[in-house]
């Protein structure tokens, strides 16, 4: 892989495993690692048997993400996600992702998000196939692959997702969509973000990688990034 596209793969730090107690100083500590992508995922304990945040926490991180010209990614993984674009985008989302497994009319939720003027992002959780994003790949910003099970932060990386990435990376291309960002979450860790990267992923998005006792966060985002790097290095491209 050319230098040139090794940059242009971004890590986003997912809040959900951070300590709540101190969510502002590690966010800050994130930003000044470089990470320009902030990832705050809601759950409301229908979709996904686990309850997270609101629209609070987006508009308390709105200061501290401008002062880095940093993003805020809202991932809903809420039933009826339509009831509440609006909410997180006037709290200060720079992009809504929604699951197409809530969302029957995926087109008008996609048009409301475009049209509150924020980027919009459609996730697919494991088991659901690229083929649901034909008819909507034209009209997103980005596609979010699950390579867990919604829910919860630490889980394992699921092996068969590399494929399903590296499909999908194909569809763009043959499309000529390449502008689409394909962003991956879940199980992002020093052995599976190199793979994941190569298989054609442009965000992965971490959590406990970053937010954990055994290091530092500067640390963690090092070692991270040194693991996509070198693992490019390896192939040999
Ligand atoms: C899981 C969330 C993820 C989560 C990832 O449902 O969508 O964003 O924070 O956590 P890790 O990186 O620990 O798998
Ligand atoms: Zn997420």
């Amino acid at each position: 892989m050319s230098r040139d596209k090794e940059e242009k793969i971004q890590i986003a730090a997912s809040i959900l495993s951070a300590d709540f107690s101190r969510l502002g100083e590690q966010v800050t500590q994130v930003l000044e690692a470089g990470i320009r992508w902030i990832h705050v995922d809601i759950m409301d304990g229908h979709f996904v048997p686990n309850l997270s945040m609101g629209s609070q926490v987006v508009r308390s991180l709105r200061p501290i993400a401008d002062k880095f010209d940093a993003l805020l990614h809202v991932h809903l993984m809420v039933e009826e996600p339509e009831r509440y674009l609006a909410d997180f985008v006037h709290a200060g989302a720079d992009s809504v992702s929604v699951h197409v497994e809530t969302c029957p009319h995926l087109y008008r939720a996609i048009q409301e998000i475009r049209a509150l003027g924020v980027r919009s992002g459609v996730a697919l959780n494991p088991a659901t196939p690229l083929l649901v994003l034909q008819e909507i790949l034209g009209e997103i910003d980005f596609v979010l692959i699950m390579t867990v099970e919604p829910g919860f932060g630490g889980q394992e990386f699921i092996p068969s997702s590399l494929d399903k990435i590296v499909r999908l990376r194909r569809v763009l291309t043959e499309r000529g969509l390449d502008q689409v960002l394909i962003a991956v979450d879940g199980g992002i860790h020093v052995q599976t973000a190199g793979p994941v990267a190569e298989a054609g992923a442009t965000v992965l998005v971490a959590g406990s990688a970053i937010f954990n006792d055994h290091g530092s966060i500067a640390d963690n985002l090092r070692e991270l990034r040194t693991a996509i790097a070198a693992h490019h290095s390896n192939k040999g491209e």
